[in-house]
């Protein structure tokens, strides 16, 4: 990868990819700022490097055109706290008055809005690349935990603007590599959250690589009524149906949770214990339970290798943690190499306090899972 040094950025503006895509709570506040913290790094480089300016961008949510609630602004006023320095927030990311409002400011750092209130940046649309590029004279991407989309402001970006990898970029894909060449057996992957379509590909890579594949979440639902059985309301993706089908152990053990929490709502504060078999229409599956629970926690206790990314139930409302809380705490009680990452998974270990308690913790989900899986990103492939 082309790397980011000191020559390159004296006296240039530079447009920096970050990923600040992180969950905010109902009043807008940032639940976790692990992802901003990590960008730190590049930024302070570029400040002390002289780069005339630092044009921040990132994407935050899956908007569907222009959804204030997911506006960048609450992330710029806290990166401004983080590093005790003014930041100009532009309430747009490309155009004429996004261009004058940075030439005109003796401002040294912005921040511009949510790249994903354009529809072009997830289509990797050129044009829009383009526009971006205007606004400087160096690209930077620090954006590791986006790198498996082929965006426009990590892909088409990169024809319009000498491209470099940031150091937070840098760290990850050298510790990833790193673990990829060390892994020890058994070598054991949970994975859980609500991203399904993203992981579910992922499942097959990793049947080939690790000795169990331990479920929950959203993907385990949607193998479950891949087989056959009622999984009532619970977070599924039926497109992902057909793909789910296929999916049964291999080289690794492919191990689904067989007794969950269920509840009527999410908001519920008790849950009920089922098994699957015992599941109906009305039912939500919220957590897994006991007995899998017990049966993660003993594969991890016995891993030389683990990689997690995704909680097992419905984090959001704590009544439905339990299994998550154990199993974090298993793998940060495991003393060999243990790797985890995402979003969801860096807001459950900041909140347990576990987060210096693993090998790794990377800023990417998706984009961990699939660098491991595949040796590398789409993005990444710009910046050689
Ligand atoms: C992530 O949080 O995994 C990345 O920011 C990518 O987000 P996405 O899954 O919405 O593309």
């Amino acid at each position: 990868m082309k790397k980011i040094n000191s020559q390159i950025v004296k006296n240039k503006q530079v447009l920096l990819r970050v990923d600040y895509n992180v969950d905010l709570d109902k009043k807008g506040k940032i639940i976790s700022d692990f992802r901003l913290r990590a960008s730190l790094p590049t930024i302070n480089f570029l400040l002390k490097n002289k780069a005339k300016k630092i044009i921040i961008i990132s994407h935050l949510g899956r908007p569907e055109g222009k959804d204030k609630k997911l506006s960048l602004l609450p992330i710029a006023k806290h990166l401004e706290k983080l590093l005790n320095q003014k930041i100009i927030f532009i309430d747009d990311c490309v155009g004429k008055k996004v261009k004058e409002a940075i030439e005109s400011s003796e401002e040294k750092i912005f921040v511009l809005e949510n790249l994903r209130f354009y529809k072009e940046e997830e289509k990797n649309d050129k044009s829009f690349a383009q526009e971006l590029a205007k606004l400087a004279d160096v690209y930077v991407n620090d954006a590791f935990g986006v790198c498996h989309r082929l965006n426009a402001s990590v892909g088409a970006i990169t024809n319009f603007l000498p491209s470099y990898s940031g150091l937070l970029l840098e760290k990850e894909v050298k510790n990833l590599q790193k673990l990829k060449k060390n892994i020890k057996h058994p070598f054991v992957v949970i994975l859980g959250g609500a991203k399904i379509s993203t992981k579910l590909p992922i499942i097959n890579e990793f049947l080939d690589i690790a000795d169990y594949i331990l479920l929950g979440g959203g993907l385990a639902n949607t193998i479950w009524k891949a087989r056959g059985f009622e999984v009532g309301k619970s977070l599924i993706e039926e497109e992902k149906i057909p793909e789910a089908k296929k999916l049964g152990s291999r080289k690794a053990e492919l191990i689904l949770p067989r007794d969950f929490i269920i509840t009527s709502s999410f908001e519920s504060s008790k849950g009920k214990l089922k098994e699957i078999e015992n599941i109906n229409k009305k039912d939500i599956i919220v957590d897994i339970g006991e007995t899998s629970t017990k049966v993660f926690c003993q594969l991890i206790k016995s891993a030389k290798t683990i990689l997690w990314n995704g909680p097992m139930g419905y984090w959001e409302n704590k009544n439905f943690q339990t299994a998550t809380i154990k199993i974090a705490k298993a793998i940060a009680q495991n003393k060999n190499f243990t790797v985890v990452g995402g979003g969801e998974t860096l807001i459950a270990i900041e909140q347990l306090k576990l987060i210096d308690k693993y090998s790794l913790v990377s800023t990417g989900g998706g984009a961990m899972l699939e660098f491991l899986a595949k040796d590398n990103l789409p993005a990444l492939k710009f910046l050689e």
